[in-house]
């Protein structure tokens, strides 16, 4: 699979990231099983703990979207290589994953990192 062009979208919208308490910009984009593409960037907040991260604030638009499985997520920081998602986002990206894992792209130094998110994530809280 070529995820470069989920990643372009990463990077393209963490030009939008609202971070102006830590100026580290993320920028997110997640694949849908019809194929649709979703982005979302970091939102700070001045009350901190209330900031949002960019992969789920891109999962909260596919959602309001109608849909139900994500396929990839591709994370960009400016910032910093190989930005993993953080253990909050991991828990709301599995809600939405298979149980066989899915694709979690980032940006190496020089190319794309693949990694499957059961790897990231090899147990998930459950209801
Ligand atoms: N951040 C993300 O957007 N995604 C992550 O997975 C980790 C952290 C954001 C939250 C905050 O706005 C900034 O990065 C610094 O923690």
């Amino acid at each position: 699979m070529d995820y470069q062009n989920l990643m372009n979208r990463a990077k393209e919208v963490s030009n939008n990231a609202y971070s102006k308490y830590s100026h580290f910009s993320v920028g997110a984009c997640v694949l849908c099983k019809d194929g649709k593409y979703y982005e979302g960037c970091n939102f700070e907040n001045s009350s901190y703990g209330l900031s949002i991260c960019a992969e789920r604030n891109a999962i909260g638009s596919a959602i309001a979207a109608g849909e139900k499985e994500i396929l990839a997520v591709a994370v960009y920081s400016p910032n910093c290589n190989d930005c993993i998602p953080c253990g909050a986002c991991l828990q709301v990206i599995s809600e939405f994953s298979s149980e066989d894992g899915i694709d979690i792209i980032t940006q190496g130094e020089d190319d794309l990192i693949i990694r499957n998110f059961n790897d990231l994530m090899p147990r998930r809280f459950r209801l």
